[in-house]
């Protein structure tokens, strides 16, 4: 399976002089546990990382340091997700079928997750990972703040990565949307809004998006508290 990880962005939320993806977290960048990740995945044999050049030589030294065993290449990324991933998708060597994009920002998505996407990508052309929606959602008039109304609950859920799909329907999805003018936040809205149909695969609660430092601290103690489960699991042994 191919991966591509859109990580070209400034990460203008996080309010930091530099990309986001290159803050540190837990004794590693952001970008280092999502590359871990990726790591870990049985299906992943290569992966694409989008990025901005002035942050090239920094990627590089952590794919480095990591001592990844997968091919690992730089596509240079846009000015918008969009773009980056649109980028990715012509970096893609022309043998591949299929391929999985996970933002570099969900640091927190396990190989599972990426194996579950892997493995129901051979039953559909589009996929993306989601979970249900635990807030209660309003729909709300921009001009005067007023409720427009309350959508179901229960038919609503949040959209995270990855998302997978057939390249070549995904190129032509994207090639429409630039015809079009559609500017979308993820390529599921892509897909949807060509008529195809988009599989949800169950996400993960703690895919957090790194986005603003409430969300480091966050993603911080869910990390320790992996280790420090994975660490008692080993003494019991
Ligand atoms: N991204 C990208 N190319 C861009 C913008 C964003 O590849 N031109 C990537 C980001 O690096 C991130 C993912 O898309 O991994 C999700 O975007 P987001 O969380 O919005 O990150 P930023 O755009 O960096 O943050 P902000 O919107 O706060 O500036
Ligand atoms: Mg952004």
């Amino acid at each position: 399976m191919y991966l591509l990880i859109p990580a070209a962005g400034s990460g203008r939320r996080m309010g930091s002089d530099r990309n986001k993806l290159l803050l540190p977290l837990l004794g590693q960048s952001v970008i280092a546990w999502t590359l871990l990740a990726a790591k870990q995945s049985t299906h992943i044999r290569w992966i694409g990382i989008v990025c901005q050049p002035h942050d090239w030589q920094d990627f590089k030294d952590i794919v480095a340091d990591l001592g990844l065993s997968k091919m690992v290449h730089f596509i240079q990324g846009g000015s918008t997700r969009q773009e980056s991933v649109y980028n990715g998708l012509k970096g893609l060597p022309a043998v591949a079928d299929q391929v999985l994009i996970h933002d570099g920002a969900r640091c927190l998505a396990t190989p599972e997750l990426f194996d579950r996407c892997a493995e129901t990508l051979q039953t559909c052309k589009g996929l993306i990972a989601a979970v249900p929606v635990k807030d209660t959602i309003k729909v709300v008039n921009p001009a005067n703040k007023i409720i427009e109304s309350t959508p179901d609950r229960a038919n609503l859920w949040a959209a995270q990565t990855p998302q997978g799909f057939v390249v070549e329907d995904l190129l032509r999805c994207h090639e429409e949307g630039i015809r079009q003018g559609w500017e979308v936040t993820d390529d599921a809205a892509l897909f949807e809004q060509c008529g195809l149909p988009v599989q949800i695969v169950e996400g993960e609660e703690t895919n957090l998006k790194v986005t603003t430092p409430v969300d480091l601290t966050i993603a911080e103690f869910i990390l320790r508290q992996r280790s420090s489960a994975n660490g008692s699991a080993k003494g019991e042994g």
